[in-house]
């Protein structure tokens, strides 16, 4: 393997340049040329491709968004954009991709794995929503960006009584909404994989009340419901004063974790070795605090389960 070329893809995610640094400083180590593709595939069927030395990842392990551009293309999913993208590389002399996003970004991944060119996934989603990891990159950074703002709303509901609806992002996944939940003592959380109950909902929010709580707040993913049309239902039926709060994409920025930086590194550096093993079509993650890797098409027809051991301690702890 002697040029290896890295993308980020779809939605980004806090940790993503983290990842790059790894593929890039690896690559280099071990004599390999690292190629930055921009714009995720969009930019692979354009031809938007650089070189990349140790001095182009420099001071990028602490910053959010990703120094590669991404973008959600719908042109690589036909067999037209694969082929495209395809020759690009080869025109490049790149012989291996290291693709760094969510679960769209892998489908891209596998095509062109199917298409006999080696690339390896690395998981890059504040969703937590992708198989054969526990982990992904960007979900422990959006967790606390959550936190952070849970524990600012907690200040207000709690001056003015209040109750809060607080929307995250999470479409069909609700690690984001059940970790911060969890976290910051909510009193209910709606997520996409579990039915909620609203008797139980306004019961514990009543019930609180009459034990002097000065405040609830209730996470909800944003698969579940809009924040105000949620808070629209719960009002109509408790009578409360409701507050909407959507965080919307300041889930998606700012400084990542340590914890972000340190799998991100541990994971871009895992991929470039898998190409240097000549091992394609794989996903690397991380489970039980190993380095793991799985096959590509497995990864990506597995579900990936909410933690309901979770969940429901979220329950218990919230009465
Ligand atoms: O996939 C990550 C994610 O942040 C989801 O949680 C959210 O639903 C979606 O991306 C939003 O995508 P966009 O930025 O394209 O609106």
């Amino acid at each position: 393997m002697r040029k290896i070329g890295v993308l980020t893809s779809g939605g980004d995610a806090p940790g993503m340049n983290a990842a790059i640094r790894a593929v890039v400083r690896k690559s280099i180590y071990h004599g390999i040329d690292a190629y930055g593709i921009y714009q995720g595939f969009s930019g692979l069927i354009t031809g938007n491709i650089k070189k990349l030395e140790i001095g182009s990842v420099g001071d990028i392990i602490h910053r959010g968004g990703t120094i590669l551009q991404s973008a959600r293309c719908e042109e690589f999913k036909t067999d037209t954009g694969q082929r495209q993208g395809l020759a690009c590389l080869e025109k490049h002399g790149i012989e291996g991709l290291i693709v760094i996003g969510g679960n769209g970004s892998y489908l891209g991944a596998k095509a062109l794995s199917e298409l006999g060119f080696p690339c390896i996934g690395v998981p890059g989603t504040i969703d937590n929503d992708i198989p054969g990891t526990q982990y992904t990159i960007g979900f422990d950074t959006a967790l606390n960006t959550v936190l952070d703002a849970v524990d600012k709303i907690r200040d207000t509901a709690t001056s003015h009584e209040r109750t809060f609806v607080v929307e995250v992002m999470g479409r069909d996944a609700g690690d984001i909404a059940l970790w911060a939940g969890l976290s910051g003592g909510a009193e209910s959380i709606l997520i996409p994989e579990e039915p909620y109950d609203m008797e139980d909902i306004a019961a514990r929010i009543e019930n609180g009340v009459k034990r002097g709580k000065k405040h609830s707040i209730i996470i909800v993913a944003e698969g579940v419901a809009s924040g105000a049309e949620f808070a629209e239902r719960l009002t109509e039926k408790t009578g409360l004063e409701t507050r909407v709060s959507v965080l919307g994409h300041i889930q998606r920025g700012g400084t990542p974790t340590g914890f972000d930086r340190v799998l991100a590194s541990r994971l871009g550096a895992k991929a470039v070795e898998l190409l240097m093993e000549g091992k394609g079509g794989r996903a690397v993650g991380m489970e039980d605090g190993e380095v793991v890797d799985a096959d590509l098409l497995t990864v990506l027809n597995k579900p990936k389960h909410i933690d309901h051991n979770l969940y429901q301690l979220s329950k218990e702890l919230s009465i």
